[in-house]
């Protein structure tokens, strides 16, 4: 049987003296979408954050692909197939579409391939590549992110908040890009949420992070699982 993708135990994290995470335990198997859902500031960035080992684990452990990365620094789990898209605005605004994207690989080795790959899923980024980042609009900002992420062939999406300003139909246009990458390379992907619509549109299962803490979690299949999480994010 294939380790799981990622895999945390009794996590606890935060910032300085301050816990943010308390005992988070969750895991995503091979190929699953996964929604990690709560308000703001529940504690969903820290833990993407934890992960990707920009803050340590204060307790707790952190497996990717069945290996221990809990003490490992960024860029050793950088090298692990994960593709991150954080929350804040991570272009270079003055770089161009075209080298934008060539940050996301780590050598020129696949640009031809994965551009026109990315460029059938978003046909502006392939269309654009000599302008400057920062003169898209914010909606094609967020394409060019999400391209970036995809050209490295990850095993591992994690992606943060992506769905916040965008229009229903680039929400919907993106739901069916993940789904469409999901079942071409069997990719996981973590997604990071306030819109459970979204969220539950592509996800199989799902947790709630309530003030630090998994307060539900469950298969994301059915109606009822929505409502009572849409519910949970409203109170
Ligand atoms: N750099 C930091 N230093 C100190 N505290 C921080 C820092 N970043 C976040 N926090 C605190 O940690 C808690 C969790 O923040 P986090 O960004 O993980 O929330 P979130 O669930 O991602 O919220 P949102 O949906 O608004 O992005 C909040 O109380 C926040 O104020
Ligand atoms: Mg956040």
């Amino acid at each position: 049987m294939s380790p799981t993708v990622l895999d945390i135990a009794d996590l606890s994290s935060g910032y300085g003296e301050a816990i943010v995470l308390r005992n988070v335990s969750l895991s995503i198997r091979p190929g699953e979408i996964f929604a990690l859902l709560g308000k703001n500031g529940m504690g969903k960035s820290t833990l993407l954050k934890t992960v990707l080992g920009f803050l340590p684990a204060k307790r707790g452990r952190i497996k990717l692909f069945g290996e221990d990365v809990t003490a490992l620094p960024t860029h050793l789990i950088a090298r692990k197939a994960i593709a991150y898209t954080p929350q804040e605005q991570t272009l270079f605004q003055d770089l161009t579409v075209e080298d934008n994207l060539r940050l996301g690989l780590r050598d020129d080795r696949g640009f031809a391939e994965g551009l026109a790959r990315v460029s059938e899923y978003f046909p502006i980024v392939g269309k654009r590549l000599s302008q400057k980042a920062g003169t898209l609009s914010g909606g094609e900002q967020k394409m060019l992110i999400v391209s970036r992420a995809l050209l490295g062939s990850p095993r591992l999406m994690m992606i943060d908040e992506i769905s916040e300003g965008l229009q229903p139909s680039m929400i919907q246009r993106l739901t069916e890009i993940l789904l469409a990458e999901r079942k071409r390379t069997g990719t996981a992907i973590f997604v990071v949420e306030q819109n459970v619509p979204f969220a539950f549109s592509m996800a199989d299962r799902y947790a709630v992070l309530k003030i630090g803490e998994i307060a539900d979690d469950g298969v994301a299949g059915d109606e009822l699982a929505a409502a009572r999480v849409q519910d949970q994010l409203r109170v």
